[in-house]
């Protein structure tokens, strides 16, 4: 796999290394082991991007759990749109569940907030965050976030999930905008 690859009008050059993403999700499937064995949660898996990541860390999980998906939009290019949209919304009873929520990065923390609410009121027990990355220059919210992959700088990465206007998730490391 080449060190760089042009999606649309940008170019980016690879960053973090499949093996290094691969670590980092093994570390947060053993995390994620410890705190939730005996509470069967349900993961619920923010589509499009983390389904990469969820498909990966799901299948180190060694306790019955079981998954659902919602399909949120605040992203348009390479820019947050400041409004989240539901555009697959939650169609089960969660009242009384643990949720841990599988994204492919927090940014400003704006999903996991709209998500934490909406969950929080549907009567979810508790709702946590497992990302496989993070920006924490960038996150705004008051939430924490208890399961991070790999804390990354304020720029825009594409690859493993991560996309740019729908382009790139299917590179298996993770790249970076080159910008000029
Ligand atoms: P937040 O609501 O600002 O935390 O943004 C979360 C969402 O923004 C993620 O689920 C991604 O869809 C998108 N996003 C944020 N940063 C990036 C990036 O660097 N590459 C691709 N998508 C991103």
């Amino acid at each position: 796999m080449s060190e760089k690859v042009t999606l649309l009008d940008k170019t980016f050059v690879k960053y973090i290394n499949r093996e290094e993403v691969d670590e980092a999700i093994t570390r947060l499937a053993k995390e994620i082991m410890l705190e939730y064995r005996y509470d069967d949660p349900i993961l619920l898996i923010t589509l499009n991007g983390a389904v990469f990541f969820a498909v990966d860390l799901i299948k180190q999980l060694d306790f019955p759990c079981r998954i659902s998906c919602v399909k949120l939009s605040s992203y348009s290019g390479t820019e947050s749109t400041g409004e989240i949209k539901n555009l697959i919304g939650l169609n089960e009873d969660i009242s009384g569940k643990r949720i841990l929520i599988l994204e492919d990065i927090v940014d400003t923390g704006q999903t996991y907030v709209h998500l934490y609410n909406m969950l929080m009121k549907a009567g979810a027990k508790d709702v946590r965050m497992a990302t496989m990355t993070m920006k924490p220059d960038a996150y705004k919210a008051d939430l924490p976030v208890h399961y991070v992959g790999i804390n990354i700088p304020n720029k825009f990465v594409v690859g493993r999930g991560l996309d740019y206007d729908g382009y790139g998730r299917n590179l298996p490391d993770i790249y970076q905008v080159i910008t000029d």
